[in-house]
């Protein structure tokens, strides 16, 4: 499956956040500072998100500034329920922001909101100078490599590494349902993972793996291997989605440098830059932000 294809697969089940809980306190950060920046947005003015998901920065801006027109582009395939009937929000889909379907100097605003660096090159940086009309403003969200976001991350990473890894508790659970080692085996590697990685290990993660591996054990005694075997095989293909879309994350995650490096790209194409780091309430890191104007 391509990237655009997970995407895709991902918007389709309706979620409208992809990286951070809608009812969380940073949820509420992003909201603030997707407010501070509408003022920007006149009532006549054409917005554009770039990666835009199922569109979480134009529902929030559409609530502040219900007349201007905004679109949506992203190389996923997504119609969110909840613009629907909303006629002057509207998403172009299978699009990558390195080729903007938009005119030269045609937009006044662009938005992104952990959706630029997944597409970050140099020709999504020449199609958002390009696209921009002189004068109008940007605002880019990112992704930070020590942020409260990606941190947690690389941990569950981590830990789902650990749970995947040969000899461990998945392939344990695979081969004592084939046959392959037996009870006492199976429990002797449950007891060493636990020894090893004590610290590490969350209940979403290893707990659920410990609760899948109890239920394949108990569906095996009472003669049901095929149902024991289709519950450890959906556990493992959840796990190694999980860990795609956290490797990506993780890799897109942009370091102190990565980001000077897109202000200088940003200053050649005559925008002026700001970078500043958006914070939680305990003053942790949420994430980069990016905005300016470019020039007359
Ligand atoms: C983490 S999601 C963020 C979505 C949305 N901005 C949000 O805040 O919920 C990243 C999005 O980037 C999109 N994306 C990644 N690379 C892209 C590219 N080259 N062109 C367009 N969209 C891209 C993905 O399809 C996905 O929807």
């Amino acid at each position: 499956m391509s990237n655009a294809q997970s995407w895709t697969h991902y918007w389709q089940q309706g979620h409208v956040e992809s990286c951070i809980d809608n009812q969380s306190s940073d949820n509420n950060e992003l909201k603030r500072a997707w407010q501070t920046f509408s003022a920007l947005i006149t009532p006549e003015a054409c917005v554009v998100d770039l990666a835009t998901g199922n569109g979480s920065v134009l529902k929030k801006l559409a609530e502040f500034k219900p007349h201007a027109e905004y679109v949506g582009v992203d190389y996923a395939t997504v119609d969110p329920q909840w613009a629907i009937n909303v006629k002057n929000v509207n998403f172009i889909s299978d699009t990558s922001i390195d080729a903007l379907p938009f005119s030269n100097e045609s937009v006044d605003i662009v938005t992104s909101q952990f959706g630029f660096e997944y597409g970050m090159n140099a020709n999504a940086i020449k199609e958002l100078i390009r696209v921009l009309k002189p004068r109008g403003y940007f605002q880019l969200i990112i992704h930070h490599e020590q942020s409260e976001i990606v941190l947690p991350a690389k941990r569950r990473h981590h830990e789902i590494d650990l749970v995947l890894a040969p000899n461990s508790l998945v392939e344990a659970i695979e081969r004592y349902l084939g046959g392959l080692i037996d009870a006492p085996a199976l429990e002797s590697t449950g007891k060493t993972f636990l020894e090893k990685n004590q610290s590490t290990l969350s209940q979403s993660i290893s707990g659920q793996c410990f609760s899948v591996i109890n239920k394949a054990v108990e569906l095996q005694s009472n003669n049901d291997l095929s149902s024991a075997v289709q519950l450890v095989a959906r556990l493992k293909d959840s796990l190694v989605k999980e860990l795609a879309r956290l490797s990506h994350l993780i890799t897109v995650a942009q370091s102190e440098q990565k980001i000077d490096w897109l202000a200088e790209q940003l200053n050649k194409g005559q925008i002026k830059v700001e970078i500043a780091q958006l914070e939680t309430n305990e003053q942790q890191i949420l994430a980069w932000v990016v905005k300016g104007q470019k020039h007359e």
